[in-house]
């Protein structure tokens, strides 16, 4: 039989290396990298005020828990088992108590709901001046339209983007977030029923949350400081990068659905702003049909242009493609633009991306000649783009030499 003692200690090693096992779980994710997607060191105007909204309640939380801790240490000290078998003394409820943690708490609650209701009517107001621009959530994926003459209200665009949002450092940038709309959904007219997914908008060094609701046209405003940089983003050198996540699951690849907002010097992104809506000389596959060299062969072969335009203004289902090779990602941003990336993308995309487009090109190609994100296939809905490594009803199997030609087109948009 075990003594009382060596039962002890071996309770007290349970303990302390649990203590040290959570210990290393907190030093763990304390010592992640420093990637700027970081809500406790705010960069932008409206997450510096949400940090400071943060301190008092973050202060009073951590002083009520000490507290707390302490007084159940206490009672667990004081009061612990000590061998013998009288019951103790039998308390039922103090009125004093319950009604002074119960106002307290209520008059805490009271008070920090002031500067939080005053925070939220001043994040949620339109700034003057500000750049418009739409983020769409798509599976998996966020569209970015800049409207024609900086229209606040959806219509036409002058440049449609993917993955990656370039605004201009200083300014007030007035989001208008909405999940997958339809607009544009497909060359073939297939309607996009992929659309009805709530996605959550999400930059946690610019600014808080907002949900992209199928319906609903929801805004958000982020403003990169002057003074922050220097990264190097397409051959601008003083660029601020901060990393955005899609912050409600939206599905089978919710979380590779990352994007970037990319902030240049005012002059530069001017500059970057002319040359990405500038169309290309030439379309691949022009709107007859024609097409040009060998690429635009291949991606009417595979029915590439039924879902990705090469024209920069174009809204259509998959990401616009007309100046693909100016981002440094792709594919929901989870990829950086390399040739071996690329090629191998264009021919097995969900070897990279997990989507449910597996099993669904076969039918809708066999039947329509077209690809259709959004039909359903044996009670399947079909979601992002197709791999070709393999034959599909009409559709044959992509070749590596076919797709290094696709690859190196891309690569040239820049
Ligand atoms: Cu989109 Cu999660």
């Amino acid at each position: 039989m075990r003594s009382a003692g060596s039962a002890r200690t071996a309770k007290f090693r349970r303990l302390s290396s649990l203590i040290g096992l959570a210990m290393l779980a907190v030093g763990t994710i304390a010592c992640g990298p420093e990637n700027d997607a970081n809500m406790l060191r705010p960069k932008g105007k409206q997450a510096k005020q949400i940090n400071d909204l943060l301190f008092w309640p973050v202060v009073i939380a951590i002083v009520i828990g000490i507290g707390v801790a302490g007084l159940v240490l206490y009672a667990a000290i004081k009061f612990r088992h000590k061998g013998d078998d009288t019951v103790p003394k039998q308390v039922h409820g103090n009125r004093a108590v319950e009604l002074g943690a119960t106002i307290g708490s209520a008059l805490i609650l009271a008070v920090l709901a002031v500067p939080s209701y005053a925070l939220v009517q001043d994040l949620a107001e339109t700034p003057r001046g500000a750049l418009n621009v739409e983020a769409v959530g798509k599976q998996w994926w966020w569209q970015f339209r800049y409207p024609t003459d900086n229209k606040p209200v959806v219509g036409e665009y002058s440049l449609v983007t993917a993955n990656e949002l370039v605004i201009p450092k200083g300014r007030d940038v007035r989001l208008n977030v909405r999940a997958c709309d339809g607009v544009g959904a497909s060359k073939s007219g297939i309607a996009d029923t992929s659309c009805n997914v709530i996605h959550s908008f999400w930059v946690p060094a610019l600014n808080g949350k907002v949900d992209a609701v199928p319906g609903r046209d929801n805004k958000l405003t982020l403003t990169a400081p002057l003074d922050y940089g220097p990264h190097e983003y397409a051959g601008y050198d003083n660029a601020a990068v901060y990393p955005g996540i899609c912050a409600e699951y939206c599905g089978l690849s919710h979380a590779n659905m990352r994007f970037k907002v990319i902030a240049l010097d005012p002059e530069d992104y001017e500059d970057w702003y002319s040359k990405l809506s500038e169309p290309l000389e030439a379309l691949p596959v022009d709107e007859e049909n024609n097409t040009s060299g060998l690429a635009g062969d291949l991606l009417k072969k595979f029915s590439c242009v039924n879902c990705h335009s090469f024209n920069p203004t174009q809204t259509l289902h998959g990401p616009n493609l007309a100046h693909f090779a100016s981002r440094e990602t792709f594919a929901s941003g989870k990829w950086d633009i390399t040739p071996e990336n690329v090629r191998k993308w264009v021919q097995d995309a969900t070897s990279m991306i997990p989507m449910q487009s597996e099993g669904c090109a076969e039918s809708s190609f066999g039947f329509t000649g077209t690809y259709a994100p959004g039909t359903e296939v044996s009670g399947e809905r079909c979601v992002g783009m197709p791999s070709y490594k393999e034959e599909q009803g009409d559709i044959p199997a992509m070749t590596d030499a076919e797709a290094s030609v696709i690859a190196d087109y891309l690569l040239s948009l820049k």
